[in-house]
C-alpha cells in the first residue's frame, strides 16, 4: 500500500515512508523557504517518479511554484484531505506554534494546514524562537474585512494592543491586498509567551468580528525541519 504524503499542500504518494526525508541547503537571503521543498519534490517527481497526484497551492505564488516546477496543481475542494503539507514560518516556538502571514498568505496556508494529515514546517534557524514574538518583530498578520479595518483596529486597542494597516510593495500605492481581497493588520499583543498565552490571544483575535484569520498557527505543526548555518537540517 502506498503512503500518501503532501509538501505545499502537495499530495504525494510515496512507496515508502522513508522517501519522506528532506534534506536541503539554505541559502542566505532567500525569499521563501518552501522553494527548496518544491525543486527537490519535482527532482524526485521527475527522476524516481514519486507518486505525487495532486498538489493544492496556498497562494497565488504556490501556484506558479508549482506549475513551473512541472507538478500536478489541483484544488483544495477537489482534494480535502491533504496528506501532508509543507510550508515555511515567520518564527517557531518550542511548542512548534508559529507566527506566519509575512508573506500575507496565512489565510490559504492555515486552509491548507488545517486540511491535512501532517504539517511539516520547513524553515531556517532565524525562525527558531524561544516564544513567539521574540525574533518576528513586526507583529501578528491578521487578515480582515476591508470595511471593517478601523473598528477592528479600535477593538485591538481596547484589548491593549497595537496595529498597523500593512502597506503594498513599493510598486503600489495603497494598502496590500490578499489573495482573497482583503486587508492585512499587523497586530502587537502584549505576551504570546507559552502555549496558554499564544492560544489566547489567537483566539481573542479570532472573536473580534471583521477578523478573517490570524498568523498563529497553533498546536498545527507536528515536525520543523530547521535548517542550520552550515547548510543542514
Ligand atoms: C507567507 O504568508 C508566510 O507565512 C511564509 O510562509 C513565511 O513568511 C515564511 O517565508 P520565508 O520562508 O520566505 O521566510
Amino acid at each position: 500500500e502506498s503512503t500518501q504524503i503532501i509538501g505545499i499542500g502537495i499530495i504525494m504518494y510515496l512507496q515508502n515512508p522513508s522517501d519522506i526525508t528532506v534534506k536541503f541547503n539554505v541559502k542566505k537571503g532567500s525569499g521563501s523557504t518552501v522553494i527548496f521543498c518544491v525543486e527537490r519534490l519535482a527532482q524526485r517527481f521527475k527522476s524516481e517518479s514519486l507518486n505525487i497526484r495532486a498538489c493544492i497551492p496556498t497562494s497565488f505564488q504556490a501556484t506558479q511554484l508549482i506549475l513551473e516546477a512541472g507538478l500536478p496543481l489541483a484544488e483544495l475542494n477537489a482534494h480535502p484531505v491533504i496528506d501532508v503539507a509543507f510550508d515555511g514560518a515567520d518564527e517557531i516556538d518550542p511548542s512548534l506554534n508559529c507566527i506566519k502571514g509575512g508573506g500575507g498568505c496565512h489565510l490559504q496556508e492555515k486552509l491548507v494546514a488545517a486540511a491535512a494529515k501532517k504539517f511539516v514546517i520547513v524553515a531556517d534557524y532565524n525562525k527558531d524562537s524561544p516564544a513567539l514574538g521574540t525574533k518576528w518583530t513586526k507583529g501578528i498578520p491578521v487578515e480582515v474585512i476591508p470595511m471593517a479595518y478601523v473598528t477592528i483596529q479600535n477593538k485591538i486597542k481596547t484589548l491593549k494592543g497595537k496595529s498597523a494597516l500593512r502597506m503594498g510593495a513599493p510598486a503600489k500605492a495603497g494598502p496590500a491586498v490578499t489573495d482573497s481581497g482583503n486587508l492585512i493588520l499587523d497586530v502587537f499583543m502584549s505576551n504570546l509567551k507559552g502555549d496558554n498565552a499564544v492560544l489566547e490571544t489567537s483566539q481573542i483575535l479570532k472573536m473580534i468580528p471583521g477578523v478573517v484569520e490570524t498568523g498563529l498557527f497553533v498546536g498545527m505543526a507536528g515536525w520543523a525541519y530547521i535548517g542550520l548555518e552550515d547548510g543542514w537540517v
